[in-house]
């Protein structure tokens, strides 16, 4: 059925994210410090007879469709102009659900819009992610991290300086969420798995403790933690791969580069780089790989 060229026209932007740190903990309640980051997904729509999506990147559909019906929304016809690219492992998901969440709900509490956007990815993708990757798009701020309780849904923001460069490595590796063992890993960590734990209870400590070194300026310490949270999700989690792991070597190298890890849920994706914003340029050309150099943002829903 045609769109009806009357009805309202709505618009919604919302940014992709990093985690910095809290890796596959924020399915079992655990912390994670999450930013959004400077890449947006822009999206109109309006009312039509059917949903259908206009975008350069294909599998938008059983997304908004599923945030939509969340949202107790009947079907629009939406466009969807995107600068995050998929499978760079910066959440193009999350940004897509949080743009049309905003676009059609403006006035939504944040977190709630947040939980909708997680039960709309749960249920385009059968993947039963965590909260963590909608919050960030939904209510990160820019010039801070967001240290996110995933029990609670409490949330406090933590400045993130200007002298650290956000980088977020391609391993070329490229992998479809749903065909890989992340239900299988939260399954295993739910049961209380002892070395899939030994990984959740340690990560959940690192959290702590980046926050601190956070505060502190002490980014050598942070840098290592990273480290730290590597090598747990590698050896503990067993979510790395070897390309990853070679991709993390290579990056902790280079001189001004603090300290990097596999980001976001693994099984091959992107690494996350600490790097000392003046070397930025040098870091860029001796890795080699195409990367992202991010800053933080502000979230859809957060009210700057
Ligand atoms: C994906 C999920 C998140 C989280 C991470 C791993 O990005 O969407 O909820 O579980 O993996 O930390």
């Amino acid at each position: 059925m045609p769109s009806d060229p009357l009805s309202r026209v709505w618009r919604g932007k919302a940014p992709g994210r990093v985690n910095l740190i809290g890796e596959h903990v924020d399915y079992l309640g655990g912390l994670v410090l999450p930013a959004a980051v400077n890449r947006f997904t822009e999206v109109t729509g309006n009312d039509a007879g059917d949903w259908s999506v206009e975008s350069d990147v294909a599998g938008g559909l059983a997304y908004v469709r599923a945030i939509g019906e969340e949202l107790g929304v009947g079907p629009q016809d939406v466009r969807v102009s995107s600068q995050v690219p998929p499978s760079a492992g910066i959440s193009s998901s999350a940004a897509l659900l949080v743009a049309v969440a905003v676009g059609l709900r403006p006035d939504m509490d944040g977190k709630d819009a947040a939980l909708a956007c997680q039960r709309a990815e749960q249920r385009a993708t059968g993947v039963q992610v965590g909260v963590m990757d909608q919050f960030a798009s939904a209510l990160g701020r820019r010039g801070c991290a967001l240290l996110l309780d995933c029990a609670t849904l409490d949330y406090e923001l933590v400045p993130f300086p200007d002298e650290l460069a956000i980088a977020v490595i391609d391993s070329g590796e490229r992998r479809n969420l749903a065909d890989t063992p992340y239900n299988e890993r939260r399954r295993e960590a739910e049961s209380g798995d002892p070395r899939r734990m030994r990984h959740v209870n340690s990560e959940i400590a690192r959290v702590r403790e980046f926050v601190e070194a956070l505060r502190a300026d002490d980014f050598t310490r942070m840098g290592e933690l990273l480290k730290e949270s590597h090598r747990s999700l590698r050896d503990d989690f067993e979510v790395s791969t070897d390309n990853v792991d070679a991709l993390v070597a290579c990056a902790d190298a280079i001189d001004g580069c603090y300290g990097s890890r596999i980001m976001g849920a693994g099984f091959g994706g992107s690494i996350l780089a600490l790097v000392d914003h003046s070397k930025t340029e040098q870091f860029v050309s001796s890795m080699h790989r195409p990367m992202l150099i991010c800053a933080t943002a502000d979230g859809a829903f957060s009210t700057p």
